[in-house]
């Protein structure tokens, strides 16, 4: 299995061009494959949990705190955000599809217009910026995070639900793929180092989480009450190699993101839950 995993961390390389038929399906089944061989024990929904999945004593303290969340007051001024109207008089409800319930798991999207893949946070922002207001600072805690931390509750449940459906959309995926598979910075490490061949591992005082889950419950509150985004994140993972990490929102983090959620497809969204 490993050495299929090798192979793919090659496609992700020289793919591409060459690979223009390769499938963001048997992908996710390769991934899928990956770790139910190597962790015949744990379910495939286990892996919302990310690292929790495999340590019971660590699962057991995140039940005990999920039962009553430190952030609440956070979601609350959220849940305000989000019913105030903008200057237009609209509300996001208004601009979002489906009055923005059980939509996030269909987030990031391939924008075929814009040719490129919009992230909820972008869908927000041109809400936004629509109807009178300036766009939010992508991962800033206090207004796009708080916004997101209640908003994304709205999908609780919902199963991701990531579509690539043309060759446009396609490349997006392959780039946000190599991403994932390229090693880089001083260290040297991929995302795939440490989510995929090490996950379950133990990492200094950390267990690596799987790539499998690791979209669907953003943002997170690390320590019960430090509001992280997803692709702060990404920029916190990038610092851990000490690689110079891109700016949110950029096509780089989008495309990784695109990629990133796909894998997560068919697994339930749950918004704003604690981390270590
Ligand atoms: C040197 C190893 C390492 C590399 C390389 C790395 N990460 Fe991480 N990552 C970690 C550690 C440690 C954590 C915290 C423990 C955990 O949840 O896995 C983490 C956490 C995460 C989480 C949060 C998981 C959760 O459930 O809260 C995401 C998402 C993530 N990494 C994505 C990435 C992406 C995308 C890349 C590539 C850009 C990457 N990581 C590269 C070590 C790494």
């Amino acid at each position: 299995m490993k050495k299929a995993i090798v192979g793919l961390i090659g496609l992700g390389l020289l793919g591409g061009a060459v690979n223009v038929m390769a499938s963001p399906e048997s992908d996710r089944q390769e991934v899928i494959k990956y770790f139910t061989t190597k962790y015949p024990n744990i379910s495939i929904e286990d892996y919302v949990y990310g690292a929790l999945a495999f340590d019971a004593d660590s699962k057991a303290q995140y039940d005990a705190i999920m039962e009553f969340p430190p952030y609440e007051s956070v979601l609350e001024k959220g849940r305000k955000m989000w019913e105030t109207p903008l200057k237009s008089g609209k509300k996001y409800a208004d601009c979002m599809p489906n009055g923005g319930r059980n939509i996030a798991g269909n987030y990031p999207y391939f924008d075929e217009k814009l040719g490129k893949v919009v992230t909820l946070e972008d869908a927000l922002n041109a809400c936004r910026v629509a109807n009178g207001e300036e766009a939010y600072k992508l991962g800033d805690k206090g207004t796009m995070g708080t916004l997101t931390a209640y908003m994304r509750t709205l999908s609780d449940g919902m199963l991701m639900n990531v579509k690539v459906e043309s060759p446009k959309a396609l490349a997006a995926y392959e780039d946000g793929k190599k991403t994932f598979y390229s090693r880089a910075g001083q260290l040297n490490f991929a995302c795939a180092t440490c989510h995929i061949q090490n996950a379950g591992v133990r990492l200094r005082s950390e267990l690596l989480s799987p790539v499998l889950g690791q979209t669907v419950h953003w943002p997170v509150f690390r320590g019960g009450d430090n509001l992280v985004t997803l692709q702060s994140r990404y920029q916190g993972c990038f610092k851990q190699v000490r690689h110079v990490p891109d700016k949110q929102g950029s096509a780089k983090f989008n495309n990784l993101e695109y990629f990133h959620s796909y894998m997560s497809n068919g697994l339930p969204m749950q918004a704003s839950v604690f981390r270590k």
